[in-house]
């Protein structure tokens, strides 16, 4: 049977040929990263060709398509782990590179497989960019807004890359179309195309194997089967740092993105350092932070082996490289952190309720068709664990109607920010939210009569004991008392 193959294919020989090559120094661990980076980049190929079922790309149903894969336990599943496997794909590229800097192995004759590692990074990033913008929730629409006219930095032809990824004057289904087409077509293509080349060039060169001064007296190992042993068991240890990592701390889909309110966004962890820059750097001289610092970063990465020149990988010799590097990192590190805490300040300084009060009231006095608001920003100081979750069930129940800062939208759906019925009596706040409401109600001098969905059947006790504590404590000015599961099942009965 095996012959059978071989005939036809050569499959068999490739196989053996594949499994039995040599391992400088025998298998190790160090030489996992690689592979694991390979098996990161499969989960993210899997899971995402599962979301494409589900999703839709248009202003009217990328937001609803992916509340839709939230509200199903195994989509939702499927989209953490995409998430998150996104998160562990740029690590570990970040650290498989990081290893080849420090053991030198992008020196001659490897120059080629470092570029193309370089390039994997980029598309890496830009996979991590675009995916980004996808739920169209309002940190998907405020953060890829700040990315989309960074590119008006690029010299000469910054409008049309700005034109080209956005199409049009204003963010809509365009520009989702766009972020789709290269999220899932271009980038992933580019991505395979790219880790073939870097995988054939790997091939040809053999491993680098660690900086040792004569690689000769070096034991050689074989692929098969330590190392395959080993490649295997690191990527089953990403598997599983993955999985958890979604099942505990799932995303959050914040409300749908509504252009007309102050939001502010919060990137990904792999670009709050970009982002920082950005802040750091007046904003007249934002070419700086967005194009020439890291077009200058990126060019001197890409020559590293031309800058680093000499032949030897030992340690000891390569100071100059090895202190370069452990500043970049330091100020990378830096600007993340700085990054993280002056965005939580912005966040803060916007009162729990949502956006400022201007916003707020220049929010009430539209009349908006399709109900879709901002989701009060996720760190706030002095918000109970409790009225965090509820928050979160408040922006995907509530905020449709009542606005995400609790502002309602006159005459058709009531307040609950400065609403004394929210702070009165709590059993009846929560017989409200189980129960619905119909009939003609005054709040604030102006009359409702519109009718509140019943949620007894759709969320948890918890859900509902959160979500009210959450609008009577920390909805925008309120700063009534908690309540908790046990009295909405109280009022259940
Ligand atoms: C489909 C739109 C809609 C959604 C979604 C919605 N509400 Fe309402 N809500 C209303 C309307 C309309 C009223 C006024 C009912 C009336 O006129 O009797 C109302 C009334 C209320 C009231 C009573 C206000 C008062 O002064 O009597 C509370 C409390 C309330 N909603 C809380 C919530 C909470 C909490 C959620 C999310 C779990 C929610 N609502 C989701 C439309 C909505």
């Amino acid at each position: 049977m095996l012959n059978w193959i071989e005939r036809r294919t050569g499959f068999v020989s490739m196989t053996k040929n594949f499994l039995t090559e040599d391992v400088p120094g025998g298998a190790s661990y160090w030489y996992v990263f690689g592979s694991a980076t390979l098996f990161a980049m499969i989960v993210q190929i899997v899971t995402g060709i599962f979301l494409t079922f589900f999703y839709a790309p248009s202003a009217m149903t990328a937001w609803e398509s992916t509340k839709y894969i939230y509200d199903h336990p195994f989509q939702h599943a499927v989209l953490s782990i995409h998430y998150w496997g996104s998160s562990a794909m740029i690590a570990l590229v970040f650290l498989h590179l990081l290893q080849v800097v420090i053991w030198g192995a992008y020196k001659s004759p490897r120059e080629i497989q470092w570029i193309v590692g370089v390039l994997l990074l980029l598309v890496t990033m830009v996979l991590g960019l675009t995916g980004y913008l996808l739920p169209w929730d309002m940190d998907a629409y405020f953060a890829s807004q700040v990315a989309i006219n960074l590119t008006l930095n690029v010299p000469f032809i910054g409008g049309w890359i700005q034109q080209f990824v956005q199409d049009g004057t204003t963010m809509g289904t365009l520009t989702i179309n766009r972020f789709f087409g290269l999220h899932v077509w271009l980038m992933p293509a580019a991505l395979v195309a790219l880790v073939a080349a870097h995988l054939a060039i790997f091939r040809w060169n053999g491993a680098a194997g660690p900086p040792v001064e004569d690689p000769r007296p070096l034991r050689k190992g074989r692929f098969w089967p330590d190392q395959l042993f080993m490649d295997t068991a690191a990527s089953f240890l990403v598997l599983i740092g993955i999985v958890a990592l979604s099942a505990f701390w799932p995303p959050f889909l914040d409300a749908k993105a509504d252009p007309t309110v102050q939001f502010t966004p919060y990137p990904a962890w792999y670009f709050l350092d970009l982002f920082g820059l950005l802040n750091l750097v007046p904003g007249n001289l934002e070419i700086f932070g967005a194009i020439i610092v890291p077009g200058i970063a990126t060019a001197l990465l890409l020559l590293l082996p031309w800058i680093d020149r000499s032949t030897t990988r030992v340690l000891g010799s390569r100071k100059f490289i090895l202190w370069l590097l452990g500043i970049s990192l330091a100020i990378i590190w830096w600007l993340t952190v700085w990054s993280q805490l002056s965005i939580m300040g912005k966040q803060a300084a916007t009162p729990a309720g949502g956006p400022p009060a201007v916003a707020a009231k220049e929010q009430a006095n539209m009349t908006r068709s399709g109900g879709s608001n901002i989701s009060p920003p996720s760190t706030t100081a002095a918000v109970s664990p409790a009225a965090k979750a509820g928050q979160a069930v408040y922006s995907q129940n509530c905020s449709s109607c009542h606005g995400a800062a609790g502002a309602g939208m006159p005459p058709n759906f009531p307040p609950l920010d400065g609403n004394a019925f929210v702070t009165g009596d709590p059993n009846q706040v929560i017989l409200t939210v189980l129960n619905g409401k119909t009939g003609a109600i005054q709040v604030n001098g102006t009359n409702y009569n519109g009718q509140m969905p019943a949620f007894k059947s759709m969320l948890s006790n918890k859900d509902i004991a959160n979500v009210v504590t959450y609008i009577r404590s920390a909805l925008g000015t309120n700063h009534a008392g908690a309540v908790t599961p046990a009295d909405v099942a109280k009022a259940k009965k």
